[in-house]
C-alpha cells in the first residue's frame, strides 16, 4: 500500500489532556492486523474484589491494567488487601476474608469507575463496625447511586450522600444486614453484583431478580471462589446464601469484547479490511454486539472457541461487508449496553435506517452517551437523531473530518477514532486521554491496524 494512502494517527499531549488527530486525506485505507485486546474490565474488577475478600492468595492473569481497575485496586489496598504485580502479567492478591476489610484511613476514590463504586458499596455496607467515605471524579459524582443505595437500605444498610443520598460522595457505616429478595427495576449487573456481594456476609438467602439478563461474571466468579450461588435463567434471578467464606483462586481474564467491538466495527466498515481479534471473552451475556453485527449483515466469525477459567473465549475474525440498517431494542440492549456508541458508527456506514431503542441507561454512563454520540457523529456529517431512549441513524451520509470531543468518556473517544477512519480529511478528538480508562493500548493498536 502506498504511504500516501495511510492515515496519520498522532497524539498531542497538553498537561493531562490529549488530542488524537486522524488525518485521512486519501481513500484506499484498508485494515489488516491480528490484535489482542486487553483484559475484560468487568472481570478485572471482580477478580480484584473477590481476591481481596477471599482467604489466601488469588492470582490474576491478564488483568486489565487500565485506570478503572487501578481505582478498584487502590480502594482495596486501603482496606488491607495486599495487591502486588499491578504492572506485571500476573497480579497477586492476598485477601483478608469475607467481613474482614479494615476501616481505611482516608476517603476511598473510585475515580471514573461506576463498577468500582457500586460493587464496593455492597462490600462496605455489610462490613460491620467500620465507617467509609467513597467518592469519584466529576463524572462519577453525577451518576445515580440510589439504584444501589435503595436495595442496600432495604437490607438495613446505613448510607448517606449528597442530594438526598443519591450522589457520591457517600458515607457508609457498615452493619450486620438482613437478607433480601430484590426485584430490580433495571437490568444492571452493577446493581445485581452490589446486592449479591452484600449477601456474602449476610445470614440467609439474598436474591436479585432482573427484568432482563445482565452480565453474569459475578455469579460465575463467586461460584469459582466457593460460594453457593443459584441462578434461575428463566426468572432472571441470582441467589447467594450467606454467610460464606471464599477461597483464593487463579483467575484468567479473557480479552474484553467491549474493547474488541471497536475492531469488529472497524473491520466491517473500512473497505477491504480483515482483522483477527484473539482471546475475546464471548460470555453469552455480553455477545449482543455479535448478534447486532450479524443482523446488520457483517461478516464476523468465531474461531477456536474454548473455555478459560469458567468463561467462554474465542478468536474473532471480521472482514469488510456492506452493512444494512436494523432495529435494536428490548432484552438485547443489556447484552450490548457499552457497545451502542460504536454500533452507531457502524450504522453510519450501513444502507438504510438503524434504530436503537430501550437504551435510556446510556444517559447515565461516563457521559450522556445518547447526547454525545449524536452530537459528535453529527459533527462528522452523520445523519443521526437522538431519541429519548435511543438513537436513529440514517446510514450512507459520507463522513468528513471535524473537531470532536470525547466528553471524558473512553468509549466515545474510541468510537470517534473508528468513525474518523471513514471521514475524509482531518479529525481531531479532544479528551483522547480517556482511552486509558479501559484500553491504554488503543492508540498504539490503531496505528498498528493502519499499518503505521
Ligand atoms: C458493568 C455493568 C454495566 C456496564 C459497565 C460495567 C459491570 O453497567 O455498562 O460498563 O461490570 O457490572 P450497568 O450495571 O449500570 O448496566
Amino acid at each position: 500500500m502506498p504511504a500516501a494512502s495511510l492515515p496519520i494517527v498522532e497524539v498531542a499531549t497538553n498537561g493531562n489532556r490529549q488530542t488524537l488527530t486522524i488525518n485521512r486525506p486519501f481513500a484506499g485505507l484498508a485494515l489488516h492486523a491480528t490484535l489482542a485486546v486487553p483484559g475484560d474490565k468487568s472481570i478485572s474488577h471482580r477478580a480484584l474484589m473477590l481476591g481481596a475478600i477471599a482467604s489466601g492468595e488469588t492470582r490474576v492473569r491478564g488483568l486489565l491494567l487500565g485506570e478503572d481497575p487501578r481505582s478498584t485496586a487502590l480502594c482495596l489496598q486501603a482496606m488491607g488487601a495486599e495487591i502486588s504485580g499491578l504492572n506485571a502479567s500476573e497480579v497477586v492478591v492476598r485477601g483478608v476474608g469475607v467481613g474482614n476489610l479494615q476501616e481505611p484511613a482516608d476517603v476511598l476514590d473510585a475515580g471514573n469507575s461506576g463498577t468500582t463504586l457500586r460493587l464496593l458499596l455492597g462490600l462496605l455496607a455489610s462490613q460491620s463496625g467500620c465507617c467509609f467515605t467513597v467518592t469519584g471524579d466529576r463524572s462519577l459524582r453525577s451518576r445515580p447511586m440510589s439504584r444501589v443505595v435503595m436495595p442496600l437500605r432495604a437490607m438495613g444498610a446505613q448510607i448517606w450522600g449528597r442530594r438526598g443520598d443519591t450522589l457520591a460522595p457517600l458515607a457508609i457505616r457498615g452493619q450486620v444486614l438482613q437478607p433480601l429478595r430484590y426485584e430490580s427495576p433495571i437490568a444492571s449487573a452493577q446493581v445485581k453484583s452490589c446486592v449479591l456481594l452484600a449477601g456474602l456476609a449476610t445470614e440467609g438467602k439474598t436474591t436479585v431478580v432482573e427484568p432482563a439478563r445482565s452480565r453474569d461474571h459475578t455469579e460465575r466468579m463467586l461460584r469459582a471462589f466457593g460460594a453457593e450461588v443459584r441462578v434461575d435463567l428463566e426468572a432472571h434471578s441470582a441467589t447467594v446464601t450467606g454467610p460464606t467464606q471464599l477461597r483464593g483462586q487463579t483467575v484468567v481474564v479473557p480479552g474484553d469484547i467491549s474493547s474488541a467491538a471497536f475492531w469488529l466495527v472497524a473491520g466491517a466498515i473500512v473497505p477491504d479490511s480483515e482483522l483477527l481479534v484473539t482471546g475475546v471473552g464471548v460470555n453469552p451475556t455480553r455477545t449482543g454486539i455479535l448478534e447486532a453485527l450479524a443482523l446488520m449483515g457483517a461478516d464476523v466469525q468465531l474461531l477456536n472457541q474454548r473455555e478459560v477459567a469458567g468463561e467462554p473465549v474465542a478468536d474473532v475474525l471480521v472482514r469488510t461487508s456492506q452493512l444494512h440498517g436494523c432495529k435494536l431494542g428490548g432484552a438485547l440492549i443489556p447484552r450490548l449496553i457499552d457497545e451502542i456508541p460504536i454500533l452507531a458508527v457502524a450504522a453510519t456506514a450501513a444502507t438504510g435506517k438503524t434504530t436503537i431503542e430501550d437504551a435510556a441507561e446510556l444517559r447515565v454512563k461516563e457521559s450522556d452517551r445518547l447526547a454525545v454520540t449524536a452530537s459528535q457523529l453529527a459533527r462528522l456529517g452523520a445523519r443521526i437523531t437522538e431519541l429519548p431512549d435511543g438513537l436513529e441513524i440514517e446510514g450512507g451520509a459520507p463522513l468528513r473530518g471535524a473537531e470532536v470531543d470525547s466528553f471524558g468518556d473512553h468509549r466515545i473517544a474510541m468510537s470517534l477514532a473508528i468513525a474518523a477512519l471513514l471521514a475524509k480529511g482531518t479529525t481531531t478528538i479532544g479528551g483522547a486521554e480517556a482511552v486509558a480508562i479501559s484500553y491504554p493500548e488503543f492508540i498504539a493498536q490503531l496505528q498498528q491496524a493502519c499499518g503505521m
